[in-house]
């Protein structure tokens, strides 16, 4: 297999050589190739959920109602409180965290509630919004999702105590189903703005739609060269080549060392800022290729941070695991070793060099040391961290999950598996509709019905 150099992603798979024959390699090209063209001809399973695939280029022509609501945002809210949870917050996040600096910039602060049940969380974020001005963006495609519903229902409250009904209501949008589900109604009687989440796209896929958009462009991230990336990404994961097609390449590796009982993918970001890209990696392959009791398991860690707690495991524990680098070639802002007279701390051998040489060594040092261990390893390299590279990379994992799901021979757009914890939970909570599973389970715990 070769390797492609084009100018948005590149995929270095030398350390994967030795752990894959050309027969192996031959094989998944074939199941990869076959993928691309169920994908191409939208006739695989899951086929009405394909409007991914032309989001970026939809959403350069559709900018503007999206562009002012942010503004009036930017120009009106210190903090905007994105309530979601999956899908339909992650992809924001993951953009938002990678494209703006670490400690603020000075603009709209974006926090997020709603993805996950704690409420010392909320209380400490109703605290931290006290003094602020606020807005509010609920997204729920559903309109039914406990998490973010309950957080929205304590938020709503306080924004109708803090501003009154109207200017609550002004300062409150809505992303949800254009005529499904409890948010919907709410949204619809309360009189808050709105922007709809298409039917044909699916949660873990909506980060190009205003669910990841709107909280993107209040963060003041270039929204057009975010999308222009991923347009620029689409074209080459058309490309019926490996050898310049990125999302082909990957696919097919992951394919090939999947077959040979590599059943956990360890997605390995030498970059804190993209710490969320991985969550979201994570939701988007775990809950797409996750089912029928096949795919890979998706995992990942942030080094070198990691290298310190989970670099044991992967050099040395059980070999069930492959490994994906994610490594930005040059900085976007840097700092130099100084140099120290005495050299107390032993460093003056660094003096001169950037932290993010250090950086790349640490990485180039951890793929030998990996693949030494028997660990093969694959690298995802990009340019530098922005806005475009940010679109491109993001479109290139959607195509990539969609091929690696149809060459398992799974639907990668649904996700039948979630449902199962929250109709326990429901019944527990005495959900009205749930007293049969509410019996059976308190049986099951030993409890009093
Ligand atoms: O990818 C998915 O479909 C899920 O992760 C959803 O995004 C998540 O469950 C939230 O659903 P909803 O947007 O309906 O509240």
């Amino acid at each position: 297999m070769n390797d492609s150099t084009n100018e948005l992603i590149r995929i270095d798979a030398e350390n994967t050589r030795p752990f894959l024959d050309e027969p192996a390699l031959a094989a998944s090209q074939d199941r990869i190739r076959e993928a691309m063209s169920v994908l191409r001809n939208r006739s695989g399973a899951g086929n009405d959920f394909l409007g991914w695939i032309d989001l970026p280029a939809e959403g350069l022509e559709r900018l503007q109602p999206l562009r002012d609501t942010a503004e009036e945002i930017r120009a009106e809210s210190d903090v905007l409180v994105v309530v979601g949870i999956g899908g339909s917050y992650l992809g924001a996040r993951a953009v938002i965290d990678a494209l703006t600096p670490p400690f603020g910039d000075g603009g709209t602060e974006v926090v997020y509630a709603g993805n996950h049940i704690d409420g010392s969380y909320l209380q400490s974020l109703l605290r931290h919004l006290e003094g602020k001005r606020v807005s509010i963006n609920v997204i729920s495609k559903s309109g039914t999702t406990t998490e973010p519903a309950l957080a929205f229902r304590v938020l709503r409250q306080w924004m109708q105590e803090r501003y009154g009904p109207g200017e609550a209501a002004r300062r409150i949008v809505a992303t949800t189903d254009a005529e499904k589900g409890a948010l919907r109604s709410v949204a619809d009687e309360e009189g808050y703005r709105s922007f709809v989440i298409p039917d044909d796209v699916g949660g873990r896929f909506s980060v190009f739609t205003p669910v990841g958009l709107l909280p993107i462009a209040v963060a003041g991230i270039d929204v057009s060269a975010l999308l222009e990336g991923a347009v620029a990404m689409r074209d080459q994961c058309a490309d019926a080549d490996p050898a310049t097609n990125p999302a082909f390449q990957y696919a097919m590796l992951r394919d090939a060392l999947y077959r040979r009982g590599r059943y956990i993918e360890v997605l390995a970001s030498f970059h804190p800022e993209l710490h969320y890209v991985t969550e979201w990696w994570k939701q988007l392959f775990g809950e797409s290729e996750g089912k029928d009791g096949k795919g890979l398991f998706p995992a990942a860690v942030t080094n070198t941070t990691d290298l310190h707690s989970m670099g044991q495991y992967i050099q040395d524990g059980r070999r069930m695991l492959f490994e994906t680098f994610l490594f930005a070639e040059s900085a976007r802002e840097d700092i130099v070793v100084p140099e120290e007279q005495d050299d107390a701390d032993g460093l003056n051998y660094l003096a001169g060099h950037s932290f993010a040489e250090v950086n790349r060594q640490a990485m180039r040092g951890t793929a030998l040391a990996h693949h030494a261990g028997g660990v093969p390893n694959a690298a995802i390299l990009l340019p530098e961290i922005n806005a475009a590279t940010v679109g491109a990379l993001l479109y290139f994992f959607e195509t990539t999950v969609a091929l690696s799901g149809y060459a398992l021979e799974i639907n990668p757009f649904n996700q039948p598996g979630v449902e199962e914890y929250k109709r326990n939970m429901f019944a527990l909570l005495r959900k009205p509709g749930y007293e049969e599973l509410r019996q059976k389970l308190t049986r099951q715990l030993g409890e009093e019905g």
